[in-house]
């Protein structure tokens, strides 16, 4: 099985990005880490990074036999209208992760169009919060 895990905007200079915000871990860190948490069971990770909306709708539509997804859309969370649209027809279940408390920053990130069509979202916790989602998916995908 196949687990999808999308990364939106400014996401591929993790580690050189506002390290005080989001922390030092690199993206490929984060993906080995993810690839790690899942490898028991038997699945492999598909890593996206885009930072254009275009590619990540089409990595999406490409990836409807994917178990499962992991998305953090970046700044896309704000109005990310087609990113939304595409998950939308996503058929299994996928977590919103974002490696800040977007809730205690600025008011323009107090809501994300995709989070009602997630089925968690985690916020604030950095790069565990990306294990922590795999290890959902993984207790939700159950039997695949
Ligand atoms: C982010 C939070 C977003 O508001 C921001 O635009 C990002 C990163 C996070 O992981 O904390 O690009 O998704």
């Amino acid at each position: 099985a196949e687990l999808l895990l999308l990364n939106g905007p400014n996401l591929g200079i993790l580690g050189r990005r506002e390290t005080e915000i989001y922390g030092t871990d690199t993206l490929a860190d984060i993906e080995a880490a993810v690839a790690e948490e899942v490898s028991h069971r038997g699945w492999k990770v598909v890593a996206v990074q885009q930072d254009g909306e275009g590619e990540l709708v089409r990595a999406v539509q490409g990836a409807y036999d994917t178990v499962g997804a992991i998305v953090n859309p970046g700044a896309l969370m704000i109005a990310g209208w087609s990113l939304r649209d595409a998950l939308a027809n996503y058929p299994a279940p996928w977590i919103e992760v974002h490696l800040s408390n977007v809730w205690a920053r600025e008011k323009f990130r107090h809501e994300s169009v995709l989070a009602p069509l997630a089925c968690g979202v985690i916020a604030g916790l950095g790069s565990l919060g990306y294990r922590l989602a795999a290890r959902a998916l993984l207790d939700r995908v159950a039997g695949s």
